[in-house]
């Protein structure tokens, strides 16, 4: 007999990873929206020097990393949330917020983790399709909010679409949704984001307690392989109710050390985002000339209709047939064929737009 489980395992869908490959294959990989820049060799020495006093549990309550990031941003210590990569934030913050008869607010597509906050807690998911241009709809997430609705989460700049909404839309957003609702803005990609300052947002969190900004060093730091996000919050309840729901040291030694490095060094963040933004926009011009729309990204990444006539894993397959990774849109909730892209480097977007530009000239559309 095989072993059984609980009818919330069966509930969880499993989240679809980008993978299939070995390690040392050389492949393009531009289907996870990480930095195609390795770590700076100053976190690379804070790494190593931490590796000494790995025989000690790591500091559990993240002090210094808290302190830190409270310098940086400008908000108390106690309303910053630490977590083991973003997602750990997320998941304990549905475990702390989301029961059986409880509603959770997003849109759809949007990041494929949110349908999990519902799936394990047993609260109703309700979905709002993105607009035309594949952007948020606001007034239509405000009209799904309930007396029911405990949690809303935006995702700005959305994944996987790589739009984003104005600041001003999300201020006018919270100054209509009750207090009781936690509102949180997923900001991981916020850094790329052009059209507003990513320290604006923080300015609106003292006069909405109820909103969390949730921010990782996965993306723009590069260092999603040593796994630390964090939270920038309204009030202290959300950071204190996330470490009730945890097992305790959830955020590595390493990670911690590499994290409170990373911040020491914005001006070659700054520089990153500079690059990639050139690559968005070079990249952007060249999906255009092959006939294709991408969204207005945001991001790190694209976006893109492949047409009703094109069949996506056909493409995908002529992709990673050429060693190049994407995401295929349908796994990520698109009701049409699409593609999401991670901008990689310049030799990498090269490599990529040769190899769909082959796969599109061998398989022309239907
Ligand atoms: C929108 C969004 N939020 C959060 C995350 C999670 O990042 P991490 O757990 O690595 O911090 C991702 C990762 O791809 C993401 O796309």
């Amino acid at each position: 007999m095989a072993i059984e489980f609980s009818e919330r395992i069966r509930r969880i869908p499993s989240y679809p990873a980008a993978g299939g490959y070995a390690a040392e294959e050389s492949l393009v990989r531009l289907a996870s929206n990480e930095s195609p820049f390795p770590p700076l060799a100053q976190v690379r020495e804070a790494i190593d020097r931490a590796c000494g006093e790995l025989n000690r549990y790591p500091d559990p309550s993240n002090s210094l990393l808290r302190r830190r990031l409270s310098e940086r941003y400008g908000v108390p210590a106690a309303r910053i949330a630490i977590g083991n990569g973003s997602c750990d934030i997320l998941l304990a913050a549905g475990e702390a917020l989301l029961e059986p008869g409880a509603e959770l607010v997003f849109a759809w597509p949007s990041f494929s983790i949110y349908p999990h906050l519902s799936a394990a807690s047993g609260a109703r998911a309700i979905t709002v399709p993105l607009d035309a241009e594949a952007r948020h709809d606001l007034e239509g997430m405000l009209r799904e909010v309930t007396v029911a609705t405990r949690l809303v989460i935006i995702c700005n700049p959305n994944n996987p679409t790589s739009t984003a909404i104005g600041l001003q839309r999300i201020a006018e957003f919270l100054a209509q949704v009750p207090e009781h609702v936690c509102v949180i803005v997923d900001e991981a990609y916020c850094e790329f984001n052009l059209l507003d300052d990513p320290d604006a947002s923080i300015e609106l969190l003292d006069a909405n307690p109820n909103l969390v900004l949730l921010r990782t060093f996965s993306k723009v730091h590069g260092l999603c392989g040593l796994r630390v996000g964090f939270a920038l919050c309204g009030s202290d309840a959300l950071p204190r109710a996330v470490d009730q729901v945890r097992q305790p040291f959830f955020c590595n030694a390493l990670a911690q050390a590499a994290a409170v490095e990373a911040l020491a060094h914005g001006a070659a963040v700054e520089d990153r985002v500079a690059r990639t933004v050139a690559e968005r926009i070079a990249m952007d011009e060249r999906l255009r000339a092959l006939g294709l729309e991408p969204a207005a990204s945001q991001a790190n990444f694209c976006w893109f209709e492949l047409g009703a006539e094109r069949d996506e894993e056909q493409v995908m397959n002529g992709l990673r047939e050429r060693g190049v990774l994407v995401r295929g849109g349908s796994a990520l909730g698109s009701p049409t064929p699409a593609l999401r892209v991670t901008y990689g480097t310049s030799q990498e977007n090269e490599r990529f737009l040769e190899a769909l530009a082959e796969v599109f000239a061998q398989a022309p559309a239907r």
